[in-house]
């Protein structure tokens, strides 16, 4: 069966000379089997007759929002609603300013405004308006709001430039198309991420915390996205972007990021718990900033809850992947925290003279459950979190499947 059989896919076609591409488009997308419905702008037709689209997708063009005779029969709600998939390509400059502002000024905007269906851009324009801070932000804008984004690809342009703005080649759109339509490993899950250190109060301007950047958390919470899971980030302070597609929600305290998991609890499926986490906390944090009148000063502490544990002890317990960073004695420390706590399965990094994790762009891993242990190796952090995520999906499933028979 081919890839997009059925797959109900909406062609936006804006104003750029790649839109002769387009045509392309079409006849692969029709090739692999989906149902193509081209939205055109009135500037996109200054480029492409729409005569052409329509005898290749076999279905008349849309163009206008204000048609009365197409609010009777398939008008921009039901475009937006009948839809699988949004692609736009090419996507003019001026398209992608009015998409990041949320405008509704013509059909294919409002068509993007009204759906639930997943949107990918493939720019297209000089190399100059690409580079350009507005339209930089406006693709920072909506990759926050979870469009995707396919290229552009850099190279010779029309106008003469070399640069970034080429759109990406037909056969590469269609490939990205098929690649987001294929079943991913967490699609349909929702899986909750604690990332980053706590900070725990000592007076209003100090706190007690610990050097974790939050780095490992975050690529285990974009990969987590890139695998279909619906994904909230529960993070500490760090200075990192969150990833794009994901629910975010910031806290300071262990006391915080409890309060945060137990509202994630009930509907999660996959929780995995990479912050570090402070043990104890300030008894007693000062209402005023400690003034610095003695020699030394005596902080009692007191132990915070332990938050991986009673997501494991929860009677509607989701699938729990705890981390263990270990300075001695690391696999056998981990083991007894898998244990203890009753997690499915622990990722282990060693701090020693050659891994100190924090802070940096790699780490090495190892995993260990009842059942086994793989050694991850040294490995950037994103690919460590890809190799992850892999191994909880399938172990996720393989534990699922056992319970349903
Ligand atoms: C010959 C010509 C080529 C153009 N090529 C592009 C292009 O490749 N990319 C782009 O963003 N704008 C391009 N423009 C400008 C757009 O056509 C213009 O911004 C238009 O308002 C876009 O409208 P739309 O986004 O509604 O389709 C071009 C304009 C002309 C006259």
């Amino acid at each position: 069966m081919p890839l997009l059989a059925e797959k109900h896919i909406v062609l936006g076609i804006t104003g750029g000379i790649a839109a002769y591409k387009s045509a392309e488009i079409v006849r692969r997308l029709i090739e692999q089997g989906a149902v193509v419905q081209v939205v055109m702008t009135e500037a996109a037709k200054a480029f492409i007759a729409p005569l052409t689209l329509q005898a290749l997708s076999g279905r008349p063009v849309r163009d206008s929002l204000l048609d009365p005779s197409a609010e009777s029969g398939m008008g921009h709600i039901e475009i937006a609603r009948w839809a699988d998939q949004i692609v736009i390509a090419p996507a003019s400059a001026d398209f992608i300013a009015r998409l990041a502002g949320g405008m509704a000024s013509d059909l294919l905007t409002t068509v993007c405004l009204a759906t639930s269906a997943p949107i990918a851009l493939a720019p297209a324009m000089n190399q100059g308006m690409w580079n350009n801070t507005a339209t930089q932000r406006n693709i920072d804008t909506l990759t926050a709001d979870g469009v995707s984004l396919l290229g552009p690809a850099s190279g010779a342009q029309a106008c003469g430039d070399v640069g970034p703005g080429r759109m990406l080649e037909p056969a590469d759109i269609v490939n990205h198309l098929m690649d987001s339509g294929k079943v991913r490993a967490l699609d349909g899950t929702n899986v909750t991420i604690t990332a980053g250190p706590t900070w725990e109060a000592l007076d209003p301007v100090r706190a007690l915390s610990n050097h974790s950047s939050g780095k490992m958390g975050y690529a285990v919470a974009a990969a987590a996205a890139a695998a279909g899971a619906s994904v909230t980030l529960v993070s500490g302070p760090t200075a990192l972007k969150p990833p794009s597609g994901i629910r975010y929600q910031a806290v300071q305290s262990a006391e915080d990021m409890l309060a945060a998991v137990e509202r994630e609890i009930e509907d999660c499926d996959v929780f995995i718990g990479v912050a570090a986490v402070a043990d104890y906390r300030p008894a007693q944090p000062a209402s005023s900033k400690i003034k610095k009148h003695s020699e030394s000063v005596t902080l009692e502490l007191v132990r915070n809850p332990d938050i991986l544990a009673l997501v494991a002890q929860n009677p509607k317990r989701p699938f729990t992947v705890g981390f263990a960073a270990e300075t001695d004695q690391a696999i056998p420390n981990a083991r007894d925290k898998l244990q203890r706590k009753g997690l499915d399965l622990i990722a282990v990094n060693q701090i020693n003279a050659t891994n100190n994790p924090f802070g940096s762009e790699e780490n090495h891993l190892v995993l260990i459950s009842e059942m086994d242990e793989i050694d991850l190796g040294r490995d950037s952090k994103t690919a460590l979190a890809e190799h992850l995520i892999a191994e909880i999906a399938h172990r996720y499933h393989d534990q699922h499947s056992t319970q349903d028979h």
